[in-house]
């Protein structure tokens, strides 16, 4: 609800409240942000300082600005903080005093050419420049029902001169002096999502300077009171929908209030006369029970308000992916084949991953020439797709259209159409396309309807392989350089805005070297996003734990893959690459074809598995839940509290291990539950020459004795089953079986090796 009496105006969500109000000159003083109170009145609290304090400056007004909790700071009149606005006019000035003019109530109000979250209800705030012809409209909607308020802003040049827009943020948020601290989450390629909390003093930034969102900083930040915890505490948390370079601010002042801005990367935009220019929408959410709280508020959002479209709320199918499979040697009769092992083991979709285009030997040929490779598919797309079908899986297919290799058609024809300069640094032996020209944009829609209109593909995965450090586009006049990045996402969601409507029922799956573009912006477009190249269970458990503050599983693309893993050559057991894919959206990354007949009867159990409990696993509320050093744990619930499962995953085995408990959470305290587990027998050769112990014959490690014990002798799984009330498993905890530690084996212990892990299962039993 939004409520705006005398100039307070007081936006509410089911459980939060945010409120500010215009001073008596007009400028717009930001009150509170926090639990929803009980009256209106209680919002208004906040002073304004009328008093010159020590060498601080008043503006006209008499306010002292250098600490008044404002919802618009700009450059100049004694504010010395980051500003939500920075623009240069005709004199060169960039001082600005942005007023209250005027507020409405627009429906359906969204940033130009970007996406903006669905639904809510919008306040526009119109502000006007003290002394010319400048107009700042502040858009607030308020997403009652997941506790988020979305913002953005506009400019207006109404004048007669031009100015120059330095700084454009999405949102600024004010709060009052205090003991904070940001947690952001930074990384690299094959390390998305490291969660970094730092103590907030002085100047902290989350940004990314790459073109993207980025993996070296996820546009997804909290801002939490110094003590707050997992389930405990105030946080505010901020997000932005978009895909481009973007900076988030945190300043604390001299008088320790702190003030965040969110919004875009570095811009200089020309804005004549006439002219607007929109930031991009960004949401923040308030809670006090915690980074868990976050979640909990923040993916129900993104799932109703953000992912949009057929796939919305519609579970998503088991994939294969061809990529660790073939990398690019790819062919008509391997496709095939792949396809019919994904049928053989539970597998819905082929996807043919990279390799499939003309002249695409490596990674440095033909990125812009998308038809099929003769020499491959000799056959062509649509009866490889139809092929595909016949095995009974559905066919998707990996494209990359945004990128131009040197060897490539496209490039002889078009030379001027890669961005940047000629000579520029160069990545994955590719270059990026000029977005900001129309006309790359309509080759890029032409040639996409013409993949996807030409075969039966029911799924995309929209790659991006590189970063843009140097956007310069040819076909910008110098003075409008500043805005060839912002351009380049704006044309971006010109193509896919097309292209997502033209196939409205094709499952798009966004990449950029794994989580190199993981971001809301995407999201609106396409329902879901490889999470990372990086496919190592151990690490995978640590990247969708950073993944999970911000974003719910059901937009996580997680796949099994092979061991030794492919990007750290480390051996994890295969009930482990499955527990920890399993919370996510599963998919395989190998060649079912080429597994041991038991991993193959493994894997089909897996599958079998997932799809039982589908809904859950892709849709239920995720919990991050206490554990000891060196584990994790993570659980989902039904919405209606009926069912629950979760992965405790241990990166180091240790020997005579301490009994830990675990503590569940997200369990209906009322409700009664049955727990069981998932496990997998020990092997023979688990136990190495520890064997010997137990055996009548020597066995020798890789001996053929070994192999045949191995097949032959089935060694009791450890199993648990409970039943205990919600409360009971959430504050009493439960115990695992007991690990094996050293000494003693029998059928109730519990074998764990390095990266092992343990599925749990919750149902509720009803009488
Ligand atoms: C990127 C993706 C991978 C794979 C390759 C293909 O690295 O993240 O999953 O598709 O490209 O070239």
């Amino acid at each position: 609800m939004i409520l705006t009496e005398n100039k307070i105006f007081i936006l509410e969500t089911n459980r939060t409240a945010y409120a500010f109000k215009t001073t008596e000159g007009g400028v717009l003083q930001h009150l509170y942000y926090g639990r929803r109170l009980p009256r209106p009145e209680d919002y208004n609290s906040a002073p304004v300082i009328l008093n010159q304090p020590g060498n601080a400056l008043l503006d006209g007004d008499g306010v002292c600005r250098e600490d008044l909790l404002q919802e618009a700071g700009t450059v100049g009149w004694g504010d010395l903080r980051a500003p939500l606005v920075d623009v240069e006019f005709p004199d060169g000035g960039r001082s600005c005093d942005f007023r209250f003019s005027h507020f409405e109530r627009p429906e359906n109000a969204g940033p130009a050419g970007m996406p903006a979250a669905v639904g809510g209800e919008t306040l526009k705030v119109v502000l006007k420049e003290r002394t010319h012809d400048l107009y700042l409209e502040l858009y607030y909607t308020v997403f009652e029902d997941t506790d988020v308020i979305g913002r953005w802003s506009r400019l207006i040049n109404d004048g007669a001169e031009t100015v120059w827009v330095n700084r454009l943020m999405s949102q600024q948020l004010d709060l009052p002096a205090g003991a904070y601290d940001l947690v952001s989450f930074r990384g690299a390629w094959a390390r998305e999502m490291d969660t970094v909390r730092q103590t907030l003093a002085g100047e902290l930034r989350w940004s990314s300077e790459a073109g993207v969102s980025s993996n070296r900083c996820n546009p997804f930040a909290m801002v939490c009171r110094r003590g707050a915890g997992e389930e405990h505490g105030d946080v505010w948390a901020m997000n932005l929908l978009y895909s481009g370079s973007h900076l988030g601010t945190a300043q604390v002042n001299a008088y320790g209030s702190v003030r965040l801005t969110q919004g875009m990367g570095p811009l200089r935009w020309q804005l004549l006369p006439g002219d607007s220019v929109d930031a991009p929408q960004a949401v923040t959410t308030y809670s006090a029970e915690g980074f868990g709280g976050v979640s909990r508020q923040m993916h129900p959002f993104v799932r109703r308000h953000i992912v949009r479209g057929y796939w919305q709320d519609r579970e998503r199918p088991v994939l294969v992916n061809s990529w660790e499979a073939f990398y690019f040697k790819v062919s008509h009769r391997k496709v095939i084949s792949l396809a019919r092992s994904a049928k053989s083991i539970g597998a819905e979709l082929l996807v043919l991953d990279d390799g499939w285009f003309k002249g695409r030997v490596d990674d440095s040929h033909a990125l812009g020439d998308w038809t099929a490779d003769p020499k491959k598919l000799p056959d062509g797309l649509a009866a490889l797709a139809r092929e595909v079908n016949e095995q009974g899986v559905k066919f998707g297919l990996w494209v990359e259209p945004e990128m131009i290799s040197e060897q490539s058609e496209l490039f002889a024809a078009h030379p001027d159409w890669v961005l940047g300069h000629r000579d520029q640094a160069i990545g994955r032996n590719q270059y990026v396309l000029d977005l900001t020209r129309p006309e790359v944009c309509r080759y890029i829609v032409d040639s996409m309807k013409a993949v996807l209109g030409g075969a039966a593909i029911s799924y995309i995965k929209w790659d991006m392989n590189r970063i843009l450090s140097d956007a310069f586009s040819p076909a910008l006049p110098p003075e409008r350089q500043g805005e060839a990045a912002h351009r380049y996402v704006l044309g971006l969601y010109a193509i896919l805005d097309e292209l997502t409507k033209a196939f409205p029922e094709v499952l798009f799956e966004s990449c950029a070297s794994g989580g190199n573009r993981f971001d809301l912006g995407m999201l609106c477009y396409m329902p879901q996003v490889w999470a990372s190249d990086n496919t190592d269970a151990a690490c995978r458990s640590h990247i969708q734990w950073g993944y999970s503050y911000g974003y719910p599983q059901s937009v996580l693309g997680c796949h099994v893959s092979d061991s030794p893993n492919h990007q750290t050559l480390r051996r994890t057991p295969l009930r482990s690459r499955f527990n920890v894919a399993a919370l996510g959206l599963l998919g395989y990354e190998l060649d079912p074809s080429e597994l041991s007949s038991d991993k193959t009867e493994e894997v089909r159990e897996q599958i079998e598995f997932y799809k039982a409990h589908r809904r859950l696993l892709q849709f239920g509320q995720l919990h991050r839940c206490p554990t000891g050093e060196g584990e994790c744990f993570t659980m989902v619930t039904a919405p209606d509290g009926a069912e629950a499962a979760g992965t405790h995953f241990v990166w180091e085995n240790q020997p005579n291990p301490k009994s830990v408990p675990l503590y569940c959470r997200g369990l209906d305290g009322e409700k009664t539950y049955h727990l069981t587990s998932r496990s997998t027998p020990p092997r023979v050769t688990d136990f190495g020459s520890l064997a010997n112990y137990m055996s009548p014959i020597r066995i020798r490690s890789g001996s053929l004795v070994e192999k045949a014990a191995d097949k032959f002798v089935k060694m009791p799984q450890d199993e648990l089953e409970l039943t205990a009330s919600g409360a009971a498993f959430c504050h009493r905890g439960f115990y695992p079986v007991q690990p094996f530690g050293g000494t003693g084996f029998n059928g109730p212990t519990r074998l764990m090796r390095d990266f092992d892990s343990r599925l749990y299962l919750w149902a509720e039993e009803t009488e």
